[in-house]
């Protein structure tokens, strides 16, 4: 028999992501990052896609392709991703901040390589970068916003701790000390909490998880636009 046709679950809605890491310059030469291989956002990417939604994908530098139909956005720093992400918002009716954001830039970058001294220590000082994901939460009209928690301990109170504080809809967390999960691994599992309840989405292919955790977005977006 004929393949089913996919529901499109998602069809005439407008979804941003963000994913990857951030890289904040120090030098011309030299950044500080983070080990996200962005995976986690392009494969839902693909599956909003695959829902028929309307996708923008702001990622920062990876090495990934770009899912067939979805309109990427690339730029480098915490910086540069606010503004990507500030300037569409307003047209979008889901946000999904996967990327993992430099917390901190180098206060200052050097316009020259910073050169070695005499000295044997070094010390550089760090301002903090906007919350993106805190920030769409928190606009008037904001879209179904759903943020990522990666945490190395105490995985449930800190992603219910993020998810009120930064007044998101829902927040997939992740357990990143976990052998063979999370960051720059193929396979991931989520727990995943909204304001009155939560569900695990076992241990699978970053493709399959993806595949879950759009369904169950779409599906929250759709109960709260009834
Ligand atoms: N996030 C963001 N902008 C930032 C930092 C984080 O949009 N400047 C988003 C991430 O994309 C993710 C969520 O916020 O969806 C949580 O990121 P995480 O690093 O787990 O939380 P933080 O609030 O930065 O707290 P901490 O790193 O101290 O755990
Ligand atoms: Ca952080």
């Amino acid at each position: 028999p004929a393949a089913q046709p996919k529901a499109q679950l998602l069809a005439g809605v407008k979804l941003m992501l963000t994913a990857g890491p951030t890289r904040e310059a120090l030098d011309p030469v030299r950044f500080i990052s983070n080990h996200s291989s962005g995976k986690m956002g392009f494969a839902l990417a693909a599956a909003a896609k695959q829902l028929g939604a309307d996708v923008t994908l702001v990622s920062g530098p990876v090495t990934l392709i770009t899912p067939v139909g979805v309109t990427r956005v690339n730029v480098e720093s915490a910086a540069q991703m606010h503004a990507a992400v500030m300037q569409e918002i307003a047209q979008q009716h889901i946000f999904i901040a996967c990327a993992a954001v430099a917390d901190y830039a180098p206060k200052v970058v050097s316009e020259h390589k910073i050169k070695k001294t005499q000295r044997d220590e070094m010390i550089i000082e760090l301002t903090k970068n906007p919350d993106i994901v805190a920030e769409v939460a928190a606009l008037t009209s904001k879209p179904f916003t759903v943020g990522f928690a990666a945490e190395t301990q105490d995985l449930a109170h800190y992603a219910q701790d993020k998810l009120k504080r930064k007044k998101l809809d829902m927040i997939a967390a992740n357990n990143v000390a976990a052998l063979g999960q999370g960051f720059n691994s193929d396979n991931n599992a989520l727990t995943v909490f909204w304001p009155n309840g939560h569900t695990e989405l076992p241990l699978a292919d970053k493709h399959q998880l993806a595949t879950h955790l759009i369904t169950l977005i779409a599906e929250k977006y759709h109960d709260t636009h009834r």
